[in-house]
């Protein structure tokens, strides 16, 4: 079997190579990444000498060298690439429709030309846009995405049914909720505060904090992966997610409580235009049809997380250099000047 994996050297691409090469060691990985700011080959130093992995820099927009690559036999495309900060997407929406919404096209044309077996898009609950008090997200529940990026996201998976519905592609999309884990970019909620804590800064938490989130460890995204490539049905949506809901306050409380670090560190700044109330999924389908189940708990897979960021300060203190710090004067300095 071989797989194309795009998007292959950030968080959850890099999560779910390793993954992968360790389930079927005898699979052939190529990981098409084209190292943004996101991507790492750090990530990736365990199978930088395994065969059965070959890391190419392109990108996911450029059609011929998607052509190319997919042409080398490709059995099964994952399209993991995509523009993932939201609040990126709100200072620069551009650059989430071209990646997230001409570069899935370009990789579908291409899976299309060379008859592939299966296409996997990679999406998110925030597809669905947000939640009251009560219910959660099901596959059948209608898109409304309310920031750029998730309106993005959005745009990529109506292309994939697209393809699917006129030219017969066999495809899968999976919408996950909120992942963690080792090798997060420290610009998202968990390992942003991780590292705030450690360094004794101001944590900054958008408007009231109350906005819950339905938080999965990385890993167990990555083994609802594997079952959806080798059992899910054809055409078919499958949401992932571990009925985790915590609100953001409760996992600043939780950081600060293993850290052993004081709640006065916590601050509240200005809230995020369109921010999303609150994320649930319902995973019953996934875990009925394909007899799924996440392995962590909330508690185990937070106190794994951060050991990983204790264990690993030099990844992170690597990243934190030029364009992270320029981003974070853009996104934070007016902020936090303007607490709540
Ligand atoms: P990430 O930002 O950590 O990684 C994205 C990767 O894509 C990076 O390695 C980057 O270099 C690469 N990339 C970006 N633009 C590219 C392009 N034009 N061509 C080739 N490569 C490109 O993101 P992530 O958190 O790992 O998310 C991966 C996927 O999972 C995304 O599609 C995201 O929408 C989806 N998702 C994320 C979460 C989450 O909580 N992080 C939850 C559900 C779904
Ligand atoms: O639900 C899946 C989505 O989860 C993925 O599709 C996205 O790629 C991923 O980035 C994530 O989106 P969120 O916006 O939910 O994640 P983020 O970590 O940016 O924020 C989580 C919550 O924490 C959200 O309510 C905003 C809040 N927040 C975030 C940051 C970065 C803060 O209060 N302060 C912050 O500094």
């Amino acid at each position: 079997m071989k797989l194309l994996v795009t998007g292959g050297a950030g968080f959850i691409g890099s999560n779910f190579v390793l993954y992968m090469l360790k389930q079927h060691p005898e699979y052939q990985i190529i990981n098409v990444d084209a190292l943004t700011y996101a991507g790492n080959l750090e990530n990736l130093k365990l199978v930088e000498n395994n065969k059965n992995h070959t890391f190419v820099k392109a990108d996911i927009t450029d059609a011929k060298a998607m052509e190319e690559l997919i042409g080398q036999e490709v059995d099964i495309v994952v399209n993991f690439a995509a523009e993932s900060h939201v609040d990126r997407s709100i200072l620069e929406p551009d650059i989430f429709v071209k990646t997230n919404v001409l570069g899935t096209q370009v990789l579908l044309d291409a899976a299309r030309k060379h008859n592939i077996k299966k296409f996997v898009q990679i999406s998110t609950d925030e597809v669905y846009g947000t939640l009251g008090e009560t219910g959660l997200f099901s596959e059948t529940t209608p898109l409304a995405p309310n920031s750029p990026y998730s309106a993005s996201k959005a745009g990529g998976d109506l292309l994939v049914r697209a393809y699917h519905e006129t030219f017969g592609l066999p495809i899968n999309i999976t919408r996950c909720s909120n992942n963690y884990g080792p090798f997060q970019f420290p610009e998202k909620l968990i390992p942003l505060m991780i590292s705030k804590t450690l360094a004794d800064e101001q944590l900054p938490v958008y408007g009231d904090g109350l906005n819950i989130r339905d938080w999965l460890y990385v890993e167990d995204h990555c083994s609802a992966i594997d079952l959806v490539i080798h059992e899910g049905r054809n055409g078919e949506v499958y949401n992932i997610g571990g009925n985790n809901e915590r609100t953001n306050l409760q996992i600043v409380k939780t950081i600060l409580v293993q850290l052993g670090k004081p709640e006065s560190l916590i601050t509240h700044v200005k809230d995020r235009p369109g921010h999303d109330r609150r994320y649930g999924i319902d995973p019953t389908k996934t875990m009925t049809e394909l007899g799924w189940k996440p392995k962590h708990s909330f508690e185990t897979g937070i106190e794994k997380t951060i050991r990983w960021y204790l264990d690993n300060k030099d990844w992170w203190t690597r990243i934190q250099t030029g364009a992270y710090l320029d981003y974070f004067v853009k996104q934070y300095g007016e902020r936090l000047g303007d607490q709540e």
